[in-house]
């Protein structure tokens, strides 16, 4: 579970754990431990806290979500395929009032048609997509922007 108060959420969908080894022609061979190591580190040099999570489960990131009201300040998420389907996902974002970034490690946009639509886009303030591994630093980068022009 994450620490109390920690500024930034970083929400992992399903799959993701997988990275490194997982279609690397699409997602590249940085590996999910890698990725979460870089996030922490650009959380640091830019002075905020980092909480970090990965779920296969739809349930338990709604569950991960409803707790971030009272436990973070801004959620930068890569729902995964999740992106895609999920109105649960969608309507826990509503609960939560603070900046919200949207991130993807490929550009989903120049994938299969079923990619192009995200049910969280209008529940974000922005999106990062087609970055590769540094789409999660980008994401933090604009929720911290955000939490310090709030
Ligand atoms: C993804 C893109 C999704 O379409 C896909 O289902 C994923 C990863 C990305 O980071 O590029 O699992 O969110």
């Amino acid at each position: 579970m994450s620490s109390p108060l920690a500024d930034i959420l970083v929400i992992n969908g399903p799959n993701l754990n997988m990275i490194g080894t997982r279609e690397p022609e699409i997602y590249g061979h940085t590996t999910f431990a890698d990725i979460e190591k870089a996030s922490r580190e650009e959380a640091a040099s830019l002075g905020v806290s980092l909480d970090w999570m990965q779920s296969n489960h739809e349930g338990e990131i709604v569950t991960r979500i409803q707790s971030a009201v009272t436990h973070n300040r801004a959620l930068v998420i890569n729902a995964a395929a999740y992106t895609h389907t999920s109105i649960a996902l969608r309507d826990a974002l509503g609960l939560f009032s603070g900046p919200k970034i949207e991130i993807h490690i490929s550009n989903i946009h120049r994938r299969e048609t079923f990619r192009h639509r995200s049910m969280i886009i209008d529940m974000c303030d922005g999106t990062v997509a087609g970055f590769g591994a540094m789409s999660y630093q980008l994401g933090i980068r604009a929720a911290a922007h955000l939490l310090s022009s709030q």
